[in-house]
C-alpha cells in the first residue's frame, strides 16, 4: 500500500553557498510529498563580485524556502541572503523562511572586549529588517542567538543522525564510552547527547586562549580517569581551524584513550591565520581515528584531495532528511518540536 503523499505548495529557491544541499532538500521533500523536487539557485555574480539575483518563478503570495548559508565567503554569502530576501519580498512572497543550515557569525554572539560588536546580532536585524518570517539552522552555537531575531528561530539538531550513522558504521557501544566536549562551553550539549544515548562517563577539556588573540594556549582533560582504556567520543557543534580538537584528541590519547572518534556538525576548515595551516592537515595528523560532519558546509572533492590522510578519516552525513522534515511541518502549519527535539529512536532506529 503506497502512503498517500502530503500536498506541499511552498516554494524551494537557493543561493550559493550549497547547492548540493539544497538539492537534496528538495530530493527528500518530494519523497513524501508532492513537491516535485525542484530547487532553483537564483543567485550569481555580476563581474564584481555582488549578487545577481532573480526568481526563476512567479512568487506572488507564495511560503518562500531561502536556502543558503553563510559559510566562507561569509560576508558574500550574507549579502546574497539578504537580497534574495529583498528580491522576494519586492515580488510579494507571502511568507519567507531563509533556511541557514549553516548559521554563521554565531560566535560573536556576545561583547568580549570594549567596543566590539554582537555580530550575531546585526545579521539578525538586518535578516529581520528584511522582512524574514523565520529563520530555520540547526546546531546553532549558542541558544542566545535565537533571541537576537524577534520571530520563529527553530534550531534543528544534526548531532542524533551522525551518533545514528557512527553506531552503525562502527558498532558503537555508546554505554561502554567516554563523551568528551572539547570546552567548558560545549558541556551540556555533551551531556545530553550522553543521556540520549545512555553514555554515563562526560568529562570536558579545559581550555585556555590568550585574551589579546584568542589563540590556544593550554589544555587539559578534567577527568582522564573517565579516559583510559575506552573509546572516546569528542563533540562539537563547529570545527574551524581544528586547533580545538587535535589538541584534545591528543590529551585524550596521552590519557590512554582506545580509540578517539569525532561527531562534529559544521565542517567550517579554516586555516589559522598565523601558521597558514588548513585545518584539514591539523586534524589529518591529530590523533583522531573518524571524524563524522554534516553537510551543512559544503567540501568539495577537490578541496579534499591534498590531504588523503584527513580525507581517509572523513565521514559526511546529509542533514537534508532533517531540513526536509522540518520545512514539510512548516509550511502544514505542524510542530518542529519532534523534529528538533532529540530522541533516542533516531539514533537507535536501522
Ligand atoms: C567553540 O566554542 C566552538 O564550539 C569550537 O570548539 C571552536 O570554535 C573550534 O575552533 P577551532 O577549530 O579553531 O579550534
Amino acid at each position: 500500500m503506497t502512503e498517500e503523499r502530503k500536498t506541499f505548495n511552498g516554494k524551494l529557491f537557493c543561493g550559493q553557498s550549497n547547492v548540493r544541499l539544497a538539492q537534496a532538500i528538495g530530493a527528500e521533500l518530494a519523497k513524501f510529498t508532492t513537491f516535485d523536487g525542484k530547487v532553483d539557485c537564483v543567485a550569481g555574480d555580476f563581474h564584481d563580485e555582488e549578487p545577481d539575483v532573480q526568481f526563476t518563478d512567479n512568487v506572488r503570495d507564495a511560503d518562500v524556502f531561502l536556502i543558503q548559508s553563510t559559510n566562507r565567503p561569509g560576508g558574500k554569502n550574507l549579502v546574497e541572503l539578504l537580497a534574495m530576501a529583498n528580491a522576494a519580498k519586492l515580488a510579494d512572497a507571502g511568507k519567507i523562511t531563509a533556511v541557514m543550515p549553516y548559521f554563521g557569525y554565531a560566535r560573536q554572539d556576545r561583547k568580549v572586549r570594549a567596543r566590539t560588536p554582537i555580530t550575531a546580532q546585526a545579521v539578525c536585524m538586518a535578516i529581520e529588517a528584511l522582512g524574514v518570517d523565520r529563520i530555520l539552522t540547526t546546531d546553532l552555537h549558542s541558544g542566545q542567538v535565537e533571541g537576537m531575531f524577534r520571530r520563529a528561530f527553530p534550531n534543528l539538531e544534526a548531532l542524533p543522525l551522525l551518533l545514528r550513522k557512527m553506531r552503525i558504521d562502527l558498532g558503537l557501544n555508546f554505554s561502554e564510552m567516554t563523551f568528551v566536549s572539547p570546552d567548558k562551553g560545549g558541556v551540556v550539549r555533551c551531556d545530553e547527547t550522553g543521556k540520549l544515548v545512555g553514555c554515563t562517563r562526560i568529562t570536558f577539556a579545559h581550555k585556555s586562549r590568550s585574551k589579546t588573540d584568542g589563540e590556544l594556549k593550554t589544555m587539559r582533560i578534567v577527568d582522564p580517569d573517565l579516559v583510559e582504556g575506552r573509546d572516546c567520543l569528542l563533540i562539537d557543534d563547529l570545527v574551524d581551524t581544528g586547533g580545538t580538537l587535535a589538541k584534545a584528541a591528543g590529551k585524550l590519547k596521552e590519557a590512554g584513550a582506545r580509540r578517539v572518534l569525532v561527531a562534529c556538525v559544521h565542517p567550517v576548515l579554516s586555516a589559522d591565520r598565523k601558521t597558514r595551516i588548513p585545518a584539514m592537515q591539523v586534524l589529518g595528523d591529530a590523533p583522531i581515528d573518524a571524524m563524522y560532519f554534516a553537510d551543512t558546509i559544503p567540501l568539495s572533492e577537490e578541496s579534499l584531495a591534498p590531504f588523503p590522510v584527513f580525507r581517509a578519516k572523513l565521514h559526511t552525513v546529509s542533514s537534508a532528511p532533517l531540513f526536509a522534515g522540518a520545512i514539510a511541518e512548516i509550511h502544514l502549519h505542524g510542530s518542529v518540536s519532534g523534529i528538533f527535539r532529540r530522541t533516542a529512536k533516531d539514533i537507535f532506529q536501522d
